[in-house]
């Protein structure tokens, strides 16, 4: 049991998830670093410092979530922030170039194995680490979800014509802006309890998912997120936004 508050990052053994971790636990927090690799999250762990403490966590596993949410109670007695970080952008040879990448997750092309395995992580995923926290997350006075998003996702931006990004708007963008709807999903829900949820966009920043091509540091990509994780009773819920201000969904 511990008197800290205490936050849950998915996906925080690398990239922009383990930025998130490090950041919440110089706010104070003790942090809990989901990896589906638990020997890859106890070494990140131990990079991030004392206050910080690895989870086997894959979102797509329901016995690794269940055994994650019995941990948290067990170990920690609670839980008032949910990072839900862990997304994959594709299924394939890592090292396949990024306007290939792209082009491979086409609607038209692209296999419903390789949708259903992006949709699994990046929008179920969500679902299910969500609702398996809820019980821990009702009992903080100040509970807080941030979901990870893209403004690659978003409707809006790509249903203008004058958008040259929009002929990508392929199968992970489609999960992006359906991780968007199951935000507001949750906000509207959990509205009534005083559960903030909201989504932020990092922005293309060099991490793994992009090949490193992102040209934003993990430190700015994190940034946002670690602010919405911080917000006061009265800060907001429902929201999309980045670093730069809000984000049409
Ligand atoms: N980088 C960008 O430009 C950008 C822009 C917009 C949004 N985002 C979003 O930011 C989030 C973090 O991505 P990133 O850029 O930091 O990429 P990353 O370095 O590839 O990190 C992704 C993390 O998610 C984890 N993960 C993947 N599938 C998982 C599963 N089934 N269960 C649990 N964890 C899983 C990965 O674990 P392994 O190490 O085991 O693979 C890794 O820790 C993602 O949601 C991504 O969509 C990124």
């Amino acid at each position: 049991m511990t008197d800290k508050p205490v936050a849950l990052v998915s996906g925080a053994n690398a990239g922009i998830g383990f930025e998130v971790a490090r950041g919440l636990t110089t706010h104070g927090f003790t942090v809990l670093v989901g990896s589906r690799d638990a020997a890859r999250g106890a070494e990140s762990a131990a990079r991030i410092g004392n206050d910080a403490h690895p989870v086997q966590l894959d979102v797509t596993d329901e016995a690794s979530i269940t055994a994650a949410a019995d941990r948290m109670r067990t170990d920690f007695g609670r839980l008032d922030v949910l990072v839900n970080n862990a997304g994959v952008s594709f299924v394939g040879d890592p090292s396949t170039p990024l306007q290939e990448r792209g082009a491979m997750g086409l609607l038209t092309v692209v296999p419903l194995e390789t949708v259903r395995e992006i949709f699994e992580t990046n929008v179920f995923g969500v679902i299910a680490l969500t609702q398996a926290m809820l019980p821990l997350l009702r009992k903080s006075p100040e509970a807080r979800i941030v979901n990870v998003g893209s403004s690659g996702g978003s409707l809006t931006l790509n249903s203008d014509p004058a958008n040259p990004h929009r002929a990508m708007f392929g199968v992970y963008p489609t999960s992006k802006a359906a991780l968007h709807a199951v935000t507001v999903g949750f906000a509207a829900t959990l509205e009534s309890e005083g559960i903030r949820v909201n989504a932020a966009d990092p922005g293309f920043t060099s991490t793994a998912l992009n090949n490193f091509q992102g040209t934003k540091s993990v430190e700015d990509g994190a940034r946002r997120i670690v602010e919405l994780a911080l917000l006061g009773p009265d800060g907001p819920s429902g929201t999309f936004s980045s670093d730069e201000g809000p984000v049409p969904w």
